[in-house]
């Protein structure tokens, strides 16, 4: 029997968000019905409300989650009723051309639950292929990783996206190692992740770069050594002089927008590499000297969900945050309601938190 449930919609773009009943139809084949736990706001669900990333009306929001599994469908045998899992939106087909070439984190054919959920029978539209912004969601099996049981549901849910995106944009697309230099613009939650993966991975110098004195101030605490707020100086000329005049290993475009793109061109060293992990809207374009491009060679690189595998990386950050070797719990600036979500995106618009986070 199909469940109705409350949900969190964007009915058109632009106007604030309600919490209306939903219904979510029992899995089908491949899919599997999630109790959720908790899920947190990202930017992105934003860029959603404002019809920036597709016109797809009415959405369902919310993708940064954690719950448990209350049923699945046939065939599916990755996870069982009872299992805490993280939702992920990536989840690797096996069997398109890049899976087939052996890059299953690019993989051009992910999955999602095939059939829809609804609001008042009009199907809704979920963010991401995960809608997680309600008490139960219904997803692809593939999409749901089960973690240690252990970790709280909070903090577990934020490796479903803005963690992964910015950890793995420095671990796995930056390729950032022991002893490099990194910059990194823009200081919410994905970019921070960028600083503790670069953190992790043994990096030198992490310089956090952003226009609010606050975010750069909660950059230090995930293992920022160096702070530029570019409202203030021009952070090319700034990273080059922590860098001893050359420019960071990899810089990490955390923001999104052609300036900050701009920027994160000229701030890297020779033969270093650029990370956009920020999503640009369809209206923004870039002109870059191609004399310079060539001639700074190295890389210009797009982090897509981190290049993360879900199955290998969910689990494996989750034992290091239960280690005590990633503080996820510094992520997490407030717990609310499903109501509260658009109060969120508000408070997320004037600087105040890194992640507000929905428990339900
Ligand atoms: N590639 C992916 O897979 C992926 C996954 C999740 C999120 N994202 C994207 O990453 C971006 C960041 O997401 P978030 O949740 O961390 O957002 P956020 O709003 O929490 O953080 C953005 C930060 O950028 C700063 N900022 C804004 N303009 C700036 C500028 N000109 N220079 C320097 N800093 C500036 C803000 O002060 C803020 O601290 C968004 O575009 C989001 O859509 C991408
Ligand atoms: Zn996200
Ligand atoms: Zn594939």
């Amino acid at each position: 029997m199909p469940h109705l449930v409350k949900g969190v919609v964007a009915r058109s773009k632009g106007a604030p968000v309600s919490v209306e009943t939903i219904e979510v139809p029992d899995p089908g084949p491949g899919e599997v019905l999630v109790d959720v736990k908790a899920c947190g706001v990202c930017h992105t669900d934003l860029h959603f409300r404002e019809g920036a990333i597709s016109d797809e009306f009415p959405f369902l929001l919310g993708h940064e989650a954690a719950g448990i599994i209350e049923e699945v469908g046939e065939g599916v045998d990755n996870v069982s009723p009872g299992d805490f899992v993280i939702l992920n939106w990536r989840a690797v087909c096996g069997e398109c051309r890049s899976c087939k070439r052996g890059r299953p984190w690019y993989c051009f054919d992910t999955h999602n639950a095939t059939q829809k959920m609804t609001v008042e029978e009009t199907p809704l539209t979920a963010a991401l292929g995960i809608g997680a912004f309600a008490e139960k969601t219904l997803v692809a099996a593939g999409q749901a990783t089960k973690v240690n049981s252990q970790a709280k549901p909070e903090v577990a849910g934020l490796v479903g996206c803005g963690v992964m995106a910015g950890l793995g944009a420095a671990i796995n697309t930056g390729q950032v190692t022991r002893g490099d230099s990194v910059a990194v613009f823009g200081c919410g939650g994905v970019g921070d992740a960028a600083i503790a993966g670069s953190n992790l991975a043994g990096a030198h110098t992490i310089i956090a770069v952003d226009i609010d004195e606050r975010k750069l101030e909660m950059a230090k605490e995930f293992g920022a050594t160096h702070t530029v707020d570019s409202s203030k100086e021009d952070p090319i000329e700034a990273i080059r002089g922590i860098t001893g005049g050359n420019g960071a290993d990899v810089v990490i475009d955390a923001v999104g927008i052609p300036s900050t793109y701009e920027q994160s061109f000229f701030a890297r060293d020779l033969a270093g590499t650029v990370v956009l992990v920020g999503v640009p809207n369809p209206e923004m374009k870039i002109e870059l000297p191609l004399q310079e491009v060539f001639g700074r060679g190295g890389s210009l690189k797009s982090s897509w969900y981190g290049d993360c595998l879900p199955s290998r990386d969910f689990p494996m950050l989750i034992d290091l945050h239960l280690q005590g070797r990633l503080n996820l719990e510094k992520f997490v600036s407030e717990t609310i309601s499903l109501n509260d979500v658009e109060e969120a995106f508000h408070a997320m618009e004037r600087g105040e938190v890194l992640r507000s986070v929905v428990i339900l």
